[in-house]
């Protein structure tokens, strides 16, 4: 029986293992204060879910999603990650993760300094451009006219074949958006970066800027209501990676 890991079982952790529980995939959940403080996201996903610490999800699961804030990547388990492949699904917010100069300056992509952490991991970015709500209300069984596509960036052919097969099995098409080092390319704000999977994307980059000008304030706004989603097929997916400018923190709405 296939097991998928989680380091990290907060928002993308939890909707990702409900969609693997529901194909019929084992998870082992993770965060950084333990086993115990995840009983009740085990209770709701029932007898495939387990809790473990971080090394035990990364050592026993085919597959491990990492999916933490960028400011903790460095405590990610290298040895028990060694061989793995990784899905990575790490945004970099300097807002939350502190600023970043190889990040700033575009000498590097978030994906690359993880990969540099994790070395002998097999390191496949992924689940990084769709919002945790997107995920449920998007997934949809393979085959299905209204399919959404999400992109893949690694350098290792198999283990992104890997991902991709997980990937679909969880309800999503993919698009190879190529190496790690072409990964800023569905990078935050980007044109592939969430606001395609709304049904209104100008609406939802109108809000990015209204959320930045309220966060500057301190005036929070309403959390809007869900959106339910808009499926992006591949064919447009590619077109947007293809034609995106890159977006450094300087560039950034919200950072
Ligand atoms: N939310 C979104 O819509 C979205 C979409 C795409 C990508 N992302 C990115 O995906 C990542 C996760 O986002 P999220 O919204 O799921 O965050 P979240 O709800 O805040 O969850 C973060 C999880 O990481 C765990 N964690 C933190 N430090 C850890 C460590 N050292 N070892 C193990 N686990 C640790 C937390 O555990 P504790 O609570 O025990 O600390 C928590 O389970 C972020 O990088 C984010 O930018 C988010």
């Amino acid at each position: 029986m296939a097991t998928l890991g989680f380091i990290g079982s907060g928002s993308i952790g939890t909707n990702l293992a409900r969609l693997a529980v529901a194909a019929g995939i084992n998870v082992v959940l993770s965060n950084s204060r333990g086993p115990e403080t995840l009983a009740e996201a085990v209770a709701e996903l029932g007898e495939r879910a387990h809790a473990a610490t971080p090394e035990e999800a990364a050592r026993t699961g085919d597959w491990v999603v990492v999916s933490i804030p960028l400011a903790a990547y460095r405590k990610l388990p290298v040895a028990a990650l060694a061989g793995k492949v990784v899905l990575d699904t790490i945004n970099y917010y300097p807002m939350r993760d502190g600023h970043i100069e190889v990040l700033d300056s575009g000498k590097t992509t978030t994906s690359e300094l993880v990969q540099e952490h994790l070395a002998g991991a097999k390191l496949v970015k992924a689940f990084n451009n769709i919002s945790d709500h997107h995920i449920p209300s998007l997934a949809r069984p393979a085959g299905a006219a209204d399919r959404t596509a999400l992109p893949i960036a690694g350098g290792d052919p198999q283990a992104k074949a890997s991902a991709a097969d997980l990937i679909s099995r969880l309800g999503f098409d993919t698009v190879d958006g190529g190496p790690l080092t072409e990964s800023w390319r569905f990078e935050p704000e980007t044109a592939p970066y969430a606001a395609p999977y709304f049904t209104d994307p100008d609406a939802a980059r109108a809000g990015w800027v209204q959320l930045a000008e309220a966060l500057r304030s301190g005036n929070l706004p309403q959390t809007p209501p869900a959106d339910p989603g808009a499926p992006l097929p591949a064919a447009q997916l590619r077109t947007l990676l293809a034609g995106t400018p890159r977006k450094l923190t300087a560039d950034r709405v919200l950072a």
